[in-house]
């Protein structure tokens, strides 16, 4: 069973065109030597600005010092209302990511936004946890609800765990990476299970209870396609989000979303 995001995704685009339509907008992508593949991510990127009636520029350097220094002038640039940094970096991307200013970080990855996620204050919240939680939001009453949480990154897996755990969504919330034990004693235990590992089909049909709803966050490319974590026979018997279009669609929305956002803060 597949879950559906395109109601989710209609009201995304529609608040973001109504909004796009009164203010000019405009983001800009830094990239550094992005690769053939950072190069189509970020193109698709200015494709989906275009159908939203944004403004947008992809800006790449050659070097970390040149990176932070076009962070800095996009920072004080006043015709910029968001910056999105193209990870990952060949280096701890916490050295570039405290330089965007927290007001025009749409992403929601400066230690500043990612601190007062805990404190429920942040002013964007990571777009790939937010969808995460506005996709489960969308789909079934998350309150009291377990949820095994496969992945501790900066980005997906500790972000998300704290929104779900939040007062906002009150989930009982179990962190699992690679020194967990016994995985599967804790997926099938699990109301809800958010799989962010990069690991095509780590979640297979035995790991998982009937009926339960499971977020599929990876994007991994088998054979030139791109597949998630969870093996496709899981859909038989559990509510599962679609990879490509599931997860990644809606994040990609939330980024020009937060970006609306910003004429609070200008
Ligand atoms: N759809 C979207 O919008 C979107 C956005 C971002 C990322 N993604 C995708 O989501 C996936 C995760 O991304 P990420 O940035 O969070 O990746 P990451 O930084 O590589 O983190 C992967 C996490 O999985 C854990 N892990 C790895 N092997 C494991 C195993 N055998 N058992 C249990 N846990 C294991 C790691 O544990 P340790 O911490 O112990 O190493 C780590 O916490 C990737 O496929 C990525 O492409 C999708």
């Amino acid at each position: 069973m597949i879950i559906s995001i395109d109601s989710l995704a209609e009201k995304i685009r529609n608040n973001i065109i109504n909004i796009s339509t009164k203010h000019k907008l405009k983001l800009v992508s830094v990239a550094l030597e992005p690769d053939k593949a950072t190069l189509a991510y970020l193109n698709s990127q200015r494709n989906l600005s275009k159908k939203l009636n944004i403004n947008y520029e992809i800006i790449k350097t050659n070097s970390k010092e040149e990176l932070i220094e076009t962070i800095k002038k996009l920072n004080d640039n006043r015709n910029v209302n968001g910056i999105f940094l193209s990870q990952p970096l060949p280096f701890d991307s916490h050295e570039v990511s405290i330089y965007i200013d927290p007001k025009k970080d749409v992403e929601g990855i400066t230690p500043h936004n990612l601190g007062n996620l805990i404190y429920g204050k942040s002013i964007f919240k990571p777009c790939t946890a937010d969808s995460v939680v506005r996709i489960l939001n969308n789909f079934t009453e998350i309150d009291g609800k377990r949820v095994a949480v496969i992945g501790r990154s900066v980005i997906v897996g500790m972000p998300v765990s704290v929104m779900l755990a939040s007062k906002e969504n009150n989930a009982t919330v179990t962190i699992c990476h690679s020194h967990t034990k016994n995985i599967k004693e804790i997926t099938l235990n699990s109301d809800i299970i958010v799989a962010a590992v990069g690991h095509p089909e780590f979640i297979t049909k035995d790991m998982v209870r009937e009926n339960s709803i499971i977020i599929d966050v990876g994007i991994n490319v088998v054979n030139g396609k791109i597949v998630g974590d969870v093996e496709k026979s899981v859909r038989d018997i559990a509510h599962v989000t679609e990879v490509p279009g599931g997860v990644g669609e809606i994040t990609s929305l939330i980024l020009f979303e937060n970006l609306t956002k910003t004429i609070l803060y200008k």
